[in-house]
């Protein structure tokens, strides 16, 4: 997730857009810019720490600015990537976070009315659209831009002989910091907070314009009145948005990431899926290989890959697979990560390419070591996550899988129609769920209190109950197993006594009558039983302690759901029990060793 930041007043800029983009500095990023305007336009920009950068500037004359810092979306991180982009003339530079849908069709036509692009990105196009309707004003040259935008953004614009920014948001966060003499605007509180407490949070389709001593907002063309909130928050605290901790924050971030993941992909006019990635033709089956989490989502992911394209899916811990002697025909090789830098991810790859296979990689970071050795890459675009627990990048590894299988040629119509629909309707359901989690909590602190846990569920759901089990051992320390129900009776029997809660992620699907039989049998072993289901389902509260009720979905769609709320139990569980819980003992982000 990119960081944008803009100061206009009487002090020097530099210092201030440096220190404000340094408390950004949480959100990740690769690279990082500033650009200088009083007259004429400065711009700085490099790949790597903002420190570095602004140990090499000494440009202190300005007082206004804007900066940023980026997280790739569209071309690897480099210098001509990194934003500011200014337009031909090198009079206009733009700070964008978001995605333009659109660019490709805007940057082919821009280049045939004579622009020239010195970047591979999407936000580039912005910088040249101001330019070529830059008659007037510049307010109205960027709302003439935008007007020819489809996609997210947030963006902050300057011209040489203009005294004042013009931003601008659209599903994109955006904070103007009202100060004295003095004004702000930042893509969240944290990087204002230095300089005032008092912010303006913009609306999606707001334009505004800002110099020293105003700031006005208009959308649609008219002006708006916006409030000045006081934010009673310390640095700390604001660059967590409030959470306590980076790990919820990244769970509640999920509506957003999934809508990103699925961004410019679905069409439901008629049902279909573009991806712009090549099934390599004449494939015989797919593997899918993956460490961890990412393991868990390759699980789902062979349930769906068979159940709506129907070709042959295996799973191999990337780990595993390095030691073994496959055999790969016509393969498809499918690696997931969402670091894109596991060691054994990034071994096993190259051992199917050698082998023969044609790669994907499925990455959150564009740019890592794995996006260079894939033959092609699909990117989540879950945003930085910075707890050492995965959450966002799990789901959207499930939508990125989701999105794989419905681009398959021959998916049957009716069935992708389905779960297109279903598709484009998750995030508003993740965000359900997420509005009230206070059973969730509760339930999680309740489990807080045992020393074992076991998850069950069957189907698509069995490697949700894996993922349940690695995410409550991984930050509460309490140990827990996933299993598949039915495989209970053949040895995990042993370990049901009262003082065993056994997690149920009950479905409603194919599934249904055989799970219930477990649930039976399990209660009869008097473990304390909690199930995580439907809320259709009005069944389940006859065979167990206590549930946990989720928005209904679509069968296959179910493990985004589910895990959601395994999410949020595991947090409440380590919460309840004092862990530290973005930073787990023994655990790294990356997991850069073989
Ligand atoms: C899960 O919460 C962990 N962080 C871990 O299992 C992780 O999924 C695994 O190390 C793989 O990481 P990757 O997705 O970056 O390859």
């Amino acid at each position: 997730m990119c960081g944008i930041v803009g100061y206009v007043g009487l002090r020097p800029a530099l210092p201030i857009l440096v220190n404000s983009l340094q408390r950004l500095e949480y959100r990740g990023y690769d690279s990082c810019g500033i650009a200088l305007c009083g007259g004429h336009l400065e711009v700085f920009k490099d790949t790597g720490r903002i420190g570095d950068l602004s140990s090499q500037l000494t440009s202190n004359g300005y007082s206004m600015g804007i900066g940023h810092t980026r997280w790739a979306t569209h071309g690897k991180p480099s210098q001509a990537n990194a934003h500011p982009h200014t337009d031909c003339s090198g009079r206009i530079a733009v700070v964008h976070n978001g995605v333009i849908d659109n660019y490709l069709e805007l940057r082919t036509q821009l280049i045939r009315e004579g622009h020239t692009f010195r970047s591979e990105t999407d936000s580039e196009v912005i910088a040249h659209l101001v330019e070529k309707h830059h008659e007037g004003s510049l307010e109205s040259a960027v709302a003439a831009a935008l007007a020819e935008v489809k996609g997210s953004y947030a963006i902050i614009v300057v011209a040489a002989d203009c005294q004042y920014m013009v931003v601008a948001r659209h599903e994109n966060p955006l904070i103007i910091g009202v100060g004295y003499r003095e004004n702000l605007v930042a893509s969240d509180v944290p990087a204002v907070l230095d300089y005032t407490n008092k912010v303006i949070y913009l609306e999606d389709g707001d334009l505004a314009t800002e110099s020293r001593n105003t700031v006005k907002v208009s959308s649609g063309g008219k002006e708006q009145k916006r409030n000045c909130d006081h934010i009673p928050w310390s640095i700390e605290e604001a660059q967590k948005g409030g959470y306590e901790h980076f790990m919820l924050k990244e769970i509640h971030e999920q509506p957003k990431a999934i809508t990103e993941t699925l961004r410019g992909y679905l069409s439901h006019v008629e049902p279909q899926v573009n991806l712009g990635i090549e099934v390599p033709a004449g494939i015989d089956d797919v593997l899918l290989l993956a460490c961890g989490s990412s393991y868990h989502a390759t699980l789902i992911g062979k349930q769906v890959f068979e159940a709506l394209t129907g070709m042959p899916t295996r799973v191999e811990m990337a780990s595993e697979f390095i030691h073994a002697s496959p055999v790969l025909r016509r393969t498809w090789v499918i690696a997931v990560t969402q670091s894109g830098e596991t060691a054994d991810t990034l071994m096993a790859i190259k051992k199917a390419k050698m082998l023969g296979g044609k790669t994907l990689a499925v990455t959150n970071v564009v740019g890592s070591s794995i996006t260079r050795i894939a033959d092609q890459c699909f990117y989540t675009r879950a945003g930085p996550e910075i707890s050492v627990a995965a959450t966002k990048t799990f789901t959207t590894q499930l939508i990125a899988l989701y999105l794989l299988a419905l681009a398959w040629p021959d998916v049957g119509a009716k069935f992708k129609s389905t779960i297109v629909q279903d598709l484009g309707r998750l995030a508003s359901k993740v965000q359900r769920l997420l509005n009230d989690e206070s059973e969730i909590a509760q339930q999680g602190e309740t489990l807080a209190a045992f020393d074992n846990v076991l998850f069950v569920g069957r189907g698509i759901n069995y490697p949700v109950a894996l993922e349940g089990a690695l995410k409550l051992k991984e930050i509460s320390y309490i140990h827990a197993e996933g299993y598949a129900a039915g495989e209970l009776k053949h040895g995990p029997f042993a370990l049901l006594t009262p003082r065993t809660p056994v997690v149920a992620v009950a479905a409603l699907d194919n599934t249904r009558e055989s799970f219930l039989a477990n649930i039976r049998e399990i209660k009869a072993r008097e473990s304390p039983l909690l199930a995580i289901a439907d809320e259709r389902d009005t069944e389940i509260n006859k065979y167990v302690d206590c549930v946990v009720r989720v928005p209904g979905v679509e069968p296959l769609l179910t493990p985004v759901i589910n895990t959601v709320a395994l999410q949020l139990l595991a947090y409440f569980a380590a919460w309840k029990r004092g862990c530290e819980i973005d930073l787990p003992r023994n655990l790294a982000k990356s997991v850069t060793v073989p």
